[in-house]
């Protein structure tokens, strides 16, 4: 599977929102990753419907919609209206039963649909929706903050997943070059980053980075 990098805009300055989009974009990303948290499911309130309509008009890049909320029926409409490629909802946020209902709405609307989870949360959580989704992204830290340290043992859950999973499988929090090597070599294709793709110097070099870590 190709591999797919998807930088965090939650580690940009969002004093240029602009300039840190195009700067990802001309250095090689595959989507933009958006977080969108509530203060109620996470710790920490980020980026609402109004900046992702605004981010849709600087790139044409997909947009990667990541919902830590805790009521994410509520808002899917505003994201979608606003310009989202990916929907993903937390299975610690939804039943399976109202994802479904949720998951076929975005079908018909041509977007994509997510499923995520915390790293305690165990993968036999999702295996109900699994048929429901096109990507599975797993979560390597407690979601509320970028910059946080990449939790191993969620590799084994990688890798139970990609024997069974056959769609996309994103892996979200302390990405870095250290790390990718053994997520993409246990069935991840898609590494959501932010500290370390936005801290570098140089861009373009990190995202081949991340790419080309599990050819070694
Ligand atoms: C964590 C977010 C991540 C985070 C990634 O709650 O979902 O997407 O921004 O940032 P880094 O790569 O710095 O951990
Ligand atoms: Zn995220």
């Amino acid at each position: 599977m190709k591999i797919k990098i998807a930088p965090s805009i939650l580690s940009a300055d969002f004093s240029c929102l602009e300039r840190e989009i195009k700067r990802v974009e001309s250095a090689g990303a595959d989507m933009i990753h958006i977080d969108v948290m509530d203060g109620h499911f996470v710790p920490n309130i980020t980026i609402g419907p109004v900046v992702v309509k605004y981010m849709r008009r600087i790139t044409k890049l997909p947009l990667d919609v990541h919902l830590m909320i805790k009521m994410p029926e509520k808002f899917i409409d505003d994201f979608v209206a606003a310009g989202s490629d990916i929907i993903t909802m937390h299975i610690e946020t939804i039943s399976a039963s109202r994802f479904e209902f949720q998951a076929r709405r975005l079908e018909r609307k041509k977007v994509k649909v997510g499923i995520s989870l915390n790293p305690a949360t165990p993968f036999n959580k999702i295996k109900d929706v699994l048929d429901l989704v096109d990507l599975v992204l797993v979560m390597s830290v407690n979601p509320g903050f970028s910059g946080q340290k990449f939790i191993p043992s969620v590799i084994p859950k990688i890798k139970k997943l990609r024997s069974i999973f056959t769609g996309d499988i994103s892996v979200d929090g302390g990405v870095n070059d250290k790390v990718a090597g053994r997520l993409i070599n246990a069935g991840a294709n898609i590494l959501a980053s932010g500290s370390y793709i936005f801290g570098a110097r140089d861009v373009k070099g990190a995202i081949e980075r991340l790419k080309n870590a599990g050819k070694q």
